[in-house]
């Protein structure tokens, strides 16, 4: 077996040294930098009180997009950090014109819950309806499909790249390619793809992209960014905004006059030190090799796929690498208990009703720890040692 040169890393995350983590589609492992970082920002704050402002805080949330850009294809100065993607989202939409004819958004039925509450709520209030793609089999989204339901009516699609239930990478490019014919835009929700497959927003087609850092970038929750290409910064700028997108903001002047470029695209005062902490992991996994990662996470995923699939679990993953993303979940019987047992034995995973066990592999993963967590399943089941666990088990996450 040749070496696996990407767990040189494990030593940049001290809880591998306690527990098998394999939950970095939730909350990826903590950069061992992290503390030295947020002890960098309570200095400041403590030494410098408000002056800490023009000595670093108010560059970080354009600073810190810096940190990503190189991660989705994207330029310095086209990212800027929001405080999630919800919030990002919204934003985006907030941007647009939604009068006839082009009134309608495109959205899946497998996005994001947070994200859907957000254009279903809101888009009727600007003027829009939202479309709704339904799936086949609950797992993906047919690009074809996707594609028939994008018109002359389309003003956007907003739609996963990955989809967050099943890791199922959506044909974006061929969406996106279809949408300009449409001259519809298209704002990708990137939280599932950014860290763990190569993106590039350019070859994609895409005109805005949200992520977030706190799962496959190891940035900890608080840091979300927003990539608009710098047409779309040229021509749109957002009513949900704030004074940090004024082209002055220390002028406080009454009207408002947008900044240019990632800027425009800020609101109110952001939350600075989860920024201190957000690019200790998108720095590593830079280092780390977003194709060499992508490489990994296809062999580990594809193992765990095996794995489950000899002893006849029902595994919710695509079983094509080219549409299979960094999360493989599979089903065992008393599912819920059993991953309390995981879980009690340090094998950190979670558990969704109907999904099963969730299962994400990063770079820093060990082949044996991949092994170690169907090892462990099969040892709970041949012990009923989940029983223990029987009125108990709760979803967790
Ligand atoms: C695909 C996707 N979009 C959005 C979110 C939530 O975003 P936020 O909490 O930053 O608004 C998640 C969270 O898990 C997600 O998986």
């Amino acid at each position: 077996m040749t070496p696996d040169p990407l767990l040189a890393f494990r030593g940049e995350f001290p809880i591998l040294e306690r527990c098998t983590y394999l939950v970095s589609n939730s909350l990826g492992a903590m950069p061992r930098s992290v503390p030295d970082r947020l002890a960098e920002y309570v200095d400041l704050w403590a030494e410098r009180g408000v002056r800490a402002w023009a000595d670093a805080w108010w560059k970080m949330p354009l600073g810190v997009g810096d940190e990503i850009a190189p991660l989705i294809g994207a330029r310095a100065g086209e990212v800027a950090m929001m405080p999630n993607v919800s919030n990002a989202q919204a934003t985006v939409l907030s941007a647009l014109d939604y009068s006839a004819p082009r009134d309608t958004i495109v959205m899946t039925e497998l996005d994001f819950p947070s994200v859907r509450y957000v254009y279903d709520h809101l888009a009727p209030r600007l003027g829009a309806r939202v479309v709704v793609v339904k799936s086949d089999d609950g797992i993906g989204i047919d690009a074809d499909r996707l594609c028939a339901a994008i018109d002359e009516r389309t003003r956007l699609v907003a739609i996963s790249h990955v989809l967050f239930r099943s890791a199922f990478i959506v044909d974006v490019a061929k969406v996106a390619a279809h949408a300009r014919r449409m001259g519809a835009l298209v704002s990708l929700d990137a939280f599932h793809s950014v860290g763990v497959i190569p993106v590039d927003v350019r070859a994609i087609g895409a005109d805005f992209l949200t992520g977030g850092v706190l799962k496959w970038l190891c940035g900890g929750p608080g840091g979300s960014f927003l990539w608009a290409s710098p047409e779309m910064s040229e021509r749109h700028a957002p009513t949900l905004t704030g004074w940090l997108a004024h082209a002055r903001p220390f002028a406080f002047e009454p009207e408002m006059d947008y900044a240019t470029g990632a800027a425009r695209w800020l609101g109110g005062t952001p939350g600075i030190p989860a920024l201190y902490a957000a690019s200790e992991g998108p720095r590593i996994v830079r280092k780390a090799g977003i194709e060499a990662i992508r490489a990994k996470s296809v062999r580990q995923t594809s193992r765990l796929m095996e794995l489950a699939a000899a002893r006849g679990y029902r595994v919710s993953a695509p079983a094509a690498v080219e549409r299979r993303g960094g999360t493989v979940a599979f089903d065992v019987p008393h599912g819920a208990e059993v991953s309390q047992e995981l879980l009690a034995r340090d094998v950190v995973i979670d558990y969704r009703p109907g999904a099963g066990i969730r299962v994400a592999p990063h770079f820093y993963t060990t082949d044996a720890e991949v092994d170690r967590v169907v090892g462990e399943v099969d040892e709970i089941l041949r012990t009923g040692a989940w029983e223990r666990h029987r009125n108990t088990a709760r979803v967790v996450t």
